[in-house]
């Protein structure tokens, strides 16, 4: 992978995307960095970016609620992507599509298939997309990092993070699925990263509600999230681009041909069963034709074949 870089010896200008909990922290940076400007902020609701920015004393920063107008008038450098993890995929691809470079808040995306989609858009432009992982520059995580490094071979890493998310969430977590699985789970996944400094082949994860969660009843099943693109184990996959002659009963996933998965039904919601069919080799990621796969067929009761994201898609 390769990415231009701005040079010149300009101050570089930079737009704020999201003014919530989080972005005028971001935006407090960009306004008082020498090397950096505070060129614009976007926000669904253009009154929180001009009150962010008011209360930085930025009263000349252009605000907005139309991210590509914004863009457009301003032309900037790069963008900080501070907003909900849902709207991601589609800023980041509208600021690298116009050629800007990306440093955006984690989680990365809401699903693995946009993930995919924007690192390839980031490789196409040639621009830096950066996904924010700040935790793992902690002092406390650095000392324990360091402290283990003198200890010799390390085996085995465990850790345990509690946090109820309620009254002081952000808006976003309080409909977003699992959130603390797929909004903070990184921080403590990219604190792995650091200690061991190794990079992982293949994640899961089994997620269950509580009775005296707060969020809905309809999450407190247990569930298993296939959350990387590598296949754990052998087997046939009904892949985006499997021959189309491939029946598929009602779901699949990866996992070995005959496993039975689940998967949301695409406008539903509800969940369906199927038969699970396709090929890969253990621990490498799925590719047909060498392309990366991220989505699978599924065909639908009445007979209409879907795509489905394939970390939507878990073994029962
Ligand atoms: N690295 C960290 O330690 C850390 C800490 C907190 C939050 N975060 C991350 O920062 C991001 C934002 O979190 P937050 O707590 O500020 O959320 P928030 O819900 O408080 O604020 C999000 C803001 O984005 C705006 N918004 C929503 N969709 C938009 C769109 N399409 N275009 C423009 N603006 C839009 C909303 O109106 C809101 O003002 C999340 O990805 C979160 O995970 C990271």
């Amino acid at each position: 992978m390769s990415f231009a870089t701005a040079g010149g010896t300009a101050p570089l200008r930079g737009v704020v995307v999201g003014a919530g909990a989080l972005g005028p922290h971001w935006g407090y940076e960009l306004h008082h960095s020498g090397d950096v400007v505070l060129a614009g902020w976007v926000d669904l609701l253009p009154e929180r970016a001009a009150a962010a920015a008011a209360a930085l004393g930025a009263h000349e920063v252009p605000v907005g609620a139309d991210l590509a107008a914004m863009l457009d008038a301003v032309r900037p450098d790069f963008i900080v992507n501070v907003s909900p993890p849902v709207a991601h995929h589609a800023i980041t691809l509208a600021a690298l599509e116009r050629g800007l470079h990306v440093l955006s808040e984690k989680p990365m995306a809401a699903t693995l298939a946009q993930a995919a989609d924007m690192i390839a858009a980031a490789d196409r432009n040639e621009r830096l997309l950066m996904v924010s992982q700040n935790r793992r520059y902690y002092p406390g995580l650095v000392a324990f990092r360091d402290t283990v490094a003198q200890l010799g071979a390390l085996s085995n890493l465990t850790c345990q993070f509690f946090i109820a998310h309620r009254d002081d969430a952000a808006e976003f977590l309080l409909t977003f699925p699992d959130p603390l699985l797929l909004d903070m789970a990184i921080h403590l996944f990219d604190g792995a990263r650091a200690i061991t400094g190794a990079d992982p082949l293949t994640v899961y994860c089994e997620a269950s509600n509580p009775p005296w969660s707060w969020y809905d009843a309809r999450r407190r099943m247990p569930r298993q999230h296939p959350l990387a693109g590598h296949v754990p184990r052998g087997g046939r996959f009904g892949a985006d681009r499997a021959p189309r002659g491939h029946r598929y009963p009602r779901g699949m996933s990866q996992f070995e041909p005959g496993d039975v998965v689940r998967a949301a039904h695409p406008d539903t919601g509800d969940e369906m069963e199927g038969t699970y069919l396709a090929e890969a080799e253990p621990g490498e990621r799925l590719e047909v034709d060498g392309e990366p796969v991220d989505t699978v067929w599924v065909e639908l009761d009445d007979g209409e074949t879907r795509k489905l994201a394939l970390d939507g898609v878990r073994a029962v």
